[in-house]
């Protein structure tokens, strides 16, 4: 295969990119996006802030100009995502418990109900566990509605739109440790009492402090044998050259030594829209040039 896309096809999985829409009128941008990859995440066009900026009030819009050229291509959708203490509209965190309760299942019924059918997996709930292992504390979710409102949502999304796959998402928690062990407890719970979710997704953002981890592989499949799904969700690798390369080939060779990892999504296409703050951290260069990583990552797929 020549593309990232094609080759991950016949590995039985996706490759997807985060795409901004408004890069879209982009040429290169475009076409860099419709021809490597078979796969997208919409950065921040499904965040709440965005698709709900005002109670009850949805714009769905922006979003769609992804979604639209996505469905054409039969690419596979990852919506991201419902219920996260960031991106999330000023008007939610004002609300008392029993209004933060109706608006979290409104939010979820009215925004998957919109691509009803059209989206692979929901990211229902994002990084809604600490480093220590505990919860967040800053989540308003958190807050006034305690730790059942990760299996509220779970459960409301289920019957929002039964042929999506529902994923906990979360960072840091691509190895072994006590934020991935309590996300593995949770998970595991569910899967004891039947509440609803099918996916965890790592994001892997990687750099010299948070490098790939050594057990990264041994992670996803303790996850998997609970019999969940597993997906590297919004991948990136601060670095360059050989070395970077090789970290890339990693994790893409930790996904395929998984059976139930299902597919790769890196963070943006050219460096210079990635959301960090300075580095090269993806595999296209600023202009659209195939760096050390793509041809590593293809030649691993
Ligand atoms: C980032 C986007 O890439 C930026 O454009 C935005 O300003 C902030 O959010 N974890 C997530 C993603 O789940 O939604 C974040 O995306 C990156 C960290």
């Amino acid at each position: 295969a020549t593309t990232l896309g094609a080759a991950a096809a016949a590995r039985g999985r996706y490759f997807g990119a985060a795409v901004a829409a408004n890069h879209l009128g982009e040429a290169q941008y475009a076409s860099t996006w419709t021809t490597e990859f078979n796969g997208v995440t919409p950065e921040n066009e499904m965040k709440w802030q965005t698709v709900e900026p005002n109670r009850n009030q949805f714009n769905f819009s922006s979003a769609d100009q992804i979604v639209t050229q996505a469905r054409s291509r039969g690419m596979t959708i990852r919506g991201h995502t419902l219920v996260w203490h960031s991106q999330l509209a000023g008007w939610v965190s004002g609300l008392d418990a029993t209004n933060l309760r109706s608006a979290m299942l409104n939010h979820i019924n009215g925004v998957m109900a919109h691509w009803k059918g059209q989206i692979y997996a929901w990211d229902v709930v994002n990084e809604a566990f600490a480093e220590n292992g505990g919860r967040r504390s800053e989540s308003v979710f958190q807050q006034k509605l305690g730790n059942g409102y990760i299996e509220e949502a779970f459960r409301a999304a289920r019957t929002a739109d039964p042929n999506a796959k529902l994923c906990y998402n979360d960072y840091n928690t691509d190895g072994m440790n006590a934020k991935s062990n309590a996300v593995y407890a949770m998970v595991q719970d569910f899967k004891s009492r039947g509440v609803p979710i099918d996916c965890v997704g790592f994001q892997s953002h990687f750099n010299a402090q948070s490098p790939v981890p050594s057990n990264y592989q041994q992670n996803l499949a303790r996850f998997a044998a609970l019999g969940v799904d597993v997906q590297i969700t919004e991948l990136d690798i601060e670095g360059s050259g050989t070395a970077q390369a090789n970290n890339y080939a990693n994790v893409v060779r930790a996904c395929l030594g998984v059976s139930r990892c299902t597919g790769i999504t890196v963070w943006g296409i050219p460096d210079k829209y990635s959301w960090r703050a300075s580095g090269t951290p993806l595999l296209f260069n600023d202009n659209y040039g195939k760096k050390a990583a793509y041809t590593s990552v293809l030649n691993e797929l």
